[in-house]
């Protein structure tokens, strides 16, 4: 061991610099996630309890168990373990002003045209993000169910995509969503929780899906979501994936982006900044609208 090494006490399982270069190259090459190594600690903390549960001794028989094939499972816990859920309602409260009023008057007369609109949230954890776009759309867009407007909410760990999906949350976070909303679109449950109620479901598709992965669908997307999410990737990763979302925006399309994200590389020729984390595609590319 070196003296980077953790878990050296008597009851704790040996972590070396070589076993947290393996964990870190697994997540870089499956989830494109970079784990610098000064988050050795927090990696140790998170998956000594992944090998507990998993009654494995050391972090080199855990890295064999990861990379059986049938350990898919045990793949996404560890992605679940490394990454981080935190959401809110309206988290970034700036993105859904600019949704409402530069995006939406769009899809409005795309509507009324009998066209379509998408917008994609990716990486949308828990669902707060999804269900917030869906609010904003249905205060503009009353009867958004009954046009073709839909909203793709995708995630990597599938068990924050089912929590998305049941969209149940404890009362307390319902404070997040602006007062007409929260009348008209949410439902309490029981004391302690409210439910989403059934238009902004209606919007919405849930599906797990892993970014670095090739995308089963062609878009092209109106707006996208994908707020906090690429923080947890390396500067290559990110801007292959700023290219791809430009391709699959319609011209004029908006990306949102996380608080501490900005667009580099390639993908700034054609996406502007047009406000905090906000770019717009201002180029060529993008496909045309279906
Ligand atoms: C901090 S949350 C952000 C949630 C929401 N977008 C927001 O800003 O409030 C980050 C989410 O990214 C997801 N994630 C991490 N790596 C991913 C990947 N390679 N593909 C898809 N989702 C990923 C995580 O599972 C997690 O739910």
């Amino acid at each position: 061991m070196t003296t980077g090494d953790v878990g050296t006490s008597a009851r704790e399982i040996p972590f070396s610099d070589a076993d947290f270069r393996a964990i870190a190259d697994l997540a870089q090459t499956e989830f494109g996630l970079n784990l610098a190594e000064s988050k050795k600690p927090l990696v140790y903390s998170r998956l000594s309890k992944r090998l507990k549960a998993r009654q494995v001794g050391s972090f080199q028989s855990y890295l064999t168990l990861l990379n059986q094939k049938e350990e898919n499972a045990e793949r996404l816990e560890l992605i679940s373990a490394l990454t981080t859920n935190v959401t809110s309602f309206f988290r970034e409260k700036h993105h859904f002003d600019m949704l409402r009023d530069e995006a939406i008057p769009r899809m409005i007369q795309n509507v009324k045209a009998g066209q379509r609109v998408r917008i994609w949230s990716a990486g949308c954890s828990s669902g707060q993000e999804p269900y917030s776009i869906a609010m904003t759309l249905l205060e503009k867009i009353p009867d958004a169910a009954r046009h073709n407007v839909k909203i793709l909410a995708t995630d990597i760990d599938p068990k924050i995509v089912e929590r998305a999906r049941n969209g149940q949350y404890p009362l307390e976070e319902a404070t997040g969503i602006p007062d007409t909303m929260r009348k008209a679109q949410v439902v309490p449950v029981a004391d302690q929780d409210f439910r989403i109620g059934e238009e902004p479901r209606k919007l919405i598709t849930f599906a797990e899906l892993n970014l670095m992965d090739a995308w089963p669908f062609k878009g092209p997307f109106d707006a996208i979501f994908c707020r906090n999410v690429a923080i947890y990737f390396n500067q290559e990763t990110q801007q292959r994936l700023w290219e791809r979302f430009r391709e699959m925006l319609v011209p004029d399309g908006f990306l949102f982006i996380g608080h501490s994200e900005r667009v580099t590389g390639p993908a700034t020729h054609s996406l502007s900044g047009v406000g905090i984390t906000s770019y717009r595609n201002s180029g060529p590319g993008g496909r045309p609208t279906a």
